[in-house]
């Protein structure tokens, strides 16, 4: 492996993924192909972004003469395609973005694959999607591999179809692909729209704490860097045409998250848990809120070795820790389009 395109490299898992790796494996050369959304931060990329096996092109995966551009420019063995529309709350809102972006732009970049590789087997479209595609469990069960198809959310439909269209490539034109479905994720650099940084910000603020429905669905919770080498570890081992499903083997109710972190921020504060616990309001449920993600990761256990290596007290330390020190970081993603749509949703989700 010589050149990876990274996509989605500014946002929370790829920044995760890139700071990780491009100071371990200097031998490969990243390129970091992102439209800066307002989920992309090139802070999240300081560490590394003068390091001489690193590149950043600013370019829409939708845009497919700038797309080309790029795959000429740099001639890659292997994209790693993290750029999405990633939140389920927008997705309710507006979900045209999720199909142009998730979708289109994923067959943007799987069309530019197939005019640039040209059935070269050494080369591999590694696709990184989500548990949300498999639907809602009951109390008991767990996602395989072979599990059904069945998303609830435009989001997890988007995410679907490009999961889909992956497969679709592999058969129909031979194209070397590698997919990844992984739970939640959780640690430094989210976005603070998602349930653990936006309880964690609003807890040190003293802002209401908001729980959709009765606050009893269950998340498998993974600290973000036990993601990213689980899918350095596929990328390097794991076979070709093949699916792995990574979770953190970690059930909470999101009520239990979210008081784990008020006590998180209380102690790191030295405030009383109970005054932020306070805090917590029950607000109208999200629409088509799915019940249950679990998954079974013995696959690519048994198959690569790999398991988690955070649990989740150590990385919810961790975490409350980074967001408490990274005021910066949080002024600048919080600026802007970000706090008009978090005004709206929420003044929306109060008057339901
Ligand atoms: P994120 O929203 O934090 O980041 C997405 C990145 O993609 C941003 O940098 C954004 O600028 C970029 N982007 C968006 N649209 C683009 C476009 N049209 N062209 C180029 N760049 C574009 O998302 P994340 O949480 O880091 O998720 C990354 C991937 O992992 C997504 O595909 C998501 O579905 C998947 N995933 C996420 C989780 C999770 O818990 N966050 C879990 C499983 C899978
Ligand atoms: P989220 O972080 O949006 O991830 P996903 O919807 O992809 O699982 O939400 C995690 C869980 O937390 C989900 O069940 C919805 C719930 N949730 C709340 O209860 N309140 C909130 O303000 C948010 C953002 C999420």
């Amino acid at each position: 492996m010589r050149t990876i395109i990274v996509t989605g490299g500014s946002g929370f898992i790829g920044s995760n993924f890139l700071q990780r790796f491009v100071l371990r494996q200097a031998d490969v050369h990243f390129i970091n192909v992102d439209k800066l959304t307002y989920a992309g931060n090139p802070m999240s990329l300081s560490a590394i972004e003068n390091s001489e096996n690193y590149s950043f092109e600013q370019v829409d995966i939708c845009d497919s003469e700038a797309v080309t551009a790029v795959f000429q420019r740099y001639d890659p063995d292997c994209i790693l395609h993290f750029a999405a529309e990633s939140h389920v709350d927008r997705s309710i809102h507006a979900p045209r973005d999720f199909f142009t972006t998730n979708v289109g732009g994923t067959l943007n970049l799987l069309e530019c694959c197939r005019a640039h590789w040209q059935g070269d087997s050494e080369n591999f479209f590694h696709h990184v999607s989500t548990d949300e595609v498999y639907g809602s469990l009951p109390e008991d069960g767990y996602f395989t591999e072979a599990t059904p198809y069945d998303p609830s959310s435009p989001y997890s439909a988007s995410k679907a179809s490009s999961d889909h269209l992956v497969r679709a490539y592999h058969r129909t034109y031979g194209l070397a692909i590698k997919l990844t479905n992984c739970s939640n994720n959780y640690g430094p650099y989210q976005f603070p729209e998602k349930l653990i940084p936006l309880m964690i910000l609003n807890a040190v603020e003293g802002l209401p704490l908001p729980v959709y429905g009765n606050g009893k669905n269950v998340r498998d919770w993974l600290y973000v860097t036990d993601h990213c080498d689980a899918i350095w570890r596929i990328i390097q081992q794991g076979r070709v045409g093949e699916t792995y499903n990574v979770g953190g083997d970690c059930e909470k109710t999101n009520i239990d998250v979210v008081r784990a972190i008020c006590d998180g921020v209380a102690t790191a504060t030295d405030q009383e848990p109970s005054s932020l616990r306070d805090l917590i309001r029950f607000v109208p449920d999200r629409p088509g809120h799915d019940f249950r993600y679990a998954i079974d990761a013995s696959k690519v256990q048994k198959e690569l070795g790999w398991k988690p290596t955070e649990s989740f007290e150590s990385g919810l330390k961790k975490t409350v820790q980074w967001y408490l020190s990274n005021v910066d970081w949080i002024a600048k993603v919080r600026s802007g389009e970000y706090r008009e749509w978090l005004k709206s949703n929420y003044e929306e989700r109060n008057e339901g």
